[in-house]
């Protein structure tokens, strides 16, 4: 099988892992606290790692990591349903990987993607215990209708997160700046977790949040990707500033403010690694 063919494989695993994570995310949610909820997380992140070692392989073969997300199961209306969806989830991904593991002969491949299957048995077989555990705990949807002023930031916020996360992870694959590549990696880890405190504030606030992103930066050059990161960082940080002060709820005022600083964090790490790209 020759190269290109093998990209285009693997992106097709990504795009699966994408829409896992996010899937997930989603109905670990809107369940809110709770052991399932969190057992449920700890499986999206499993995810973010294969996501990972998928996108350095294809990065290895000379190609482009996929942005696509690929088919979600986020209907259903009570939690056994939806972990009857995470299994369902799961069995594509054994399936997709089955004939994949088959049909790539390159060793190294092969065995990473034999490494990636075993992980998506033992996740089918946690999210069907989910489905008689959701079923006897009466595990419930948390989520609310609430829409105002307050979910309008909180869902510009998920937004602008889910972006960066997806742009700073493509560029830290493709720089080869290996500092640049390190702290991408890391800025977006700390995105991430700006995406659950956000989510998980919109749940406990009797919102239901929206989980899509907007456009992503394609810069080829990482002079170019950090030169990006930093216009949308300076944008954020003061977008975050203005939305706390017009929130009244201290709680959340503080944690828009614990973002904004990162943020402005964020610029100064993206400022340096380009005075120094630039030399
Ligand atoms: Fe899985
Ligand atoms: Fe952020
Ligand atoms: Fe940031």
């Amino acid at each position: 099988m020759d190269k290109k063919k093998i990209i285009e494989l693997l992106n097709e695993d990504l795009e699966g892992e994408h829409a896992a994570i996010i899937q997930y995310l989603t109905h670990a949610y809107a369940m809110g606290e709770g052991e399932m909820a969190c057992e449920i997380e700890a499986i999206a992140r499993e995810e973010m790692r294969h996501l990972d070692f998928l996108a350095e392989t294809i990065v290895e073969l000379g190609g482009v990591p996929s942005l696509k997300r690929g088919k979600m199961r986020t209907g259903g209306k009570a939690v056994p349903e939806w972990m009857g969806n995470d299994v369902l989830q799961e069995e594509d991904a054994i399936n997709l990987y089955k004939e994949h593991v088959k049909a790539i002969d390159d060793p190294k491949i092969k065995r990473l993607l034999k490494r990636i299957l075993s992980d998506e048995e033992s996740h089918h077989g946690d999210f069907e215990h989910f489905v008689d555990k959701a079923k006897k705990e009466g595990a419930k949807d948390i989520r609310g209708s609430r829409r105002d002023e307050v979910t309008e930031v909180l869902n510009w916020g998920i937004e602008h997160e889910y972006t960066v996360i997806l742009q700073y992870l493509l560029q830290s694959y493709l720089s080869p700046n290996k500092e640049a590549k390190k702290e991408l990696e890391d800025q977006a880890i700390n995105e991430m977790q700006h995406l659950g405190w956000l989510a998980e504030e919109m749940v406990d606030g009797g919102a239901s949040p929206r989980i899509e992103h907007i456009e992503v930066d394609r810069s080829k050059k990482t002079a170019d990707m950090l030169r990006a990161d930093i216009k949308i960082e300076k944008e954020v940080a003061e977008a975050y500033d203005r939305a706390a002060e017009k929130i009244k709820d201290p709680d959340l005022k503080k944690l828009l403010l614990r973002i904004r600083d990162h943020e402005v964090y964020h610029t100064e790490v993206f400022t340096d690694l380009l005075r120094e790209e630039e030399k």
